[in-house]
């Protein structure tokens, strides 16, 4: 059972929608802790303070998650300063775009090592806490690219195909202790790496006209998605994949 004040980790906070996110989830009542590379350090001090500011607790925790022992030590840090997390949002991400001939192996690995395995480590991480308390919420961020692709991101598309297949068996093997799994698949949303898609006019018109709502996304637009797969209300729902685009992929 979950305790009255909620605790939650969001992977990749200091900006875009891992920071939307973590905003989103303090504005609900989570205390939350946050984490992004040791490079981020002063941005993520800039969203702790935004989340205190919202009347939460915010922990930032510095850690690359494709590191096994940085995303130990991160889970154990926020683990004894709030006591248990409920919600674990994989977030942290990278996109470096090039068509498959291009491509080379170490752009592949690092895609595939931040965006599948960091989800899988963090995940592993975290697990023995919530089969403990016999209850947790994960959530993992994939994409639309992950279902119809998009020229120049074969090996992103890859990751996130990755990232929803991984959580469709993991929600089988957890959903006995009370956890569930579930990915929320962002369209086009403006941020930082949104930007590769939406900086040449010609293609942001395309995404935008392919998109039911005529609009680009914001980063906010993601957050009710998760925070609805974090909370209560998302019980009996897992191993779901679910877009938040604006209707680009409509199944
Ligand atoms: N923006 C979009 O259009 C879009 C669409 C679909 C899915 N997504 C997904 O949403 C998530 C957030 O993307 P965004 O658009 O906010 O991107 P962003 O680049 O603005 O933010 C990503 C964050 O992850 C952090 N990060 C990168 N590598 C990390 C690592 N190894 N360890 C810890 N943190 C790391 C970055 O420092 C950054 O703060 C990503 O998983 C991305 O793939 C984004």
């Amino acid at each position: 059972m979950a305790n009255a004040r909620r605790t939650a980790l969001v992977t990749g906070a200091s900006r875009g929608i891992g920071r939307a996110i973590a905003l989103g989830l303090a504005t609900r009542g989570y205390d939350v802790a946050i984490n992004d590379t040791a490079r981020q350090a002063t941005v993520l001090e800039g969203v702790a303070k935004e989340i205190e500011a919202l009347g939460a607790r915010a922990l930032p925790v510095h850690a690359d998650v494709s590191s096994r022992s940085d995303v130990a030590a991160m889970v154990a840090e926020v683990e004894v300063a709030f006591g248990h997390i409920d919600a674990v949002v994989n977030n942290a991400g990278i996109l470096i775009a090039g068509t498959v001939e291009a491509l080379d192996e170490a752009h592949w690995d690092s895609v595939m090592d931040v965006n599948a395995k960091g989800t899988f480590l963090v995940v592993q991480a975290v697990l023995p806490g919530m089969r403990k308390r016999r209850y947790g919420r994960i959530v993992n961020i994939a994409s639309i690219g992950g279902k119809h692709g998009a020229p120049e991101q074969a090996h992103y598309s890859a990751s996130k195909a990755a990232v929803m297949g991984f959580t469709r068996v993991l929600a089988q093997e957890v959903g006995v202790d009370g956890i569930t799994a579930n990915c929320v698949c962002p369209g086009i949303i403006l941020t930082d790496m949104g930007r590769v898609n939406l900086d040449d006019p010609t293609v942001r018109k395309t995404w935008h006209d392919k998109t039911a709502l005529r609009r680009i996304g914001e980063p906010e637009d993601v957050v009710g998605t998760v925070a609805f797969f974090a909370s209560d209300d998302s019980a009996f729902v897992t191993g779901q994949s679910l877009n938040v685009d604006g209707g680009i992929v409509l199944s």
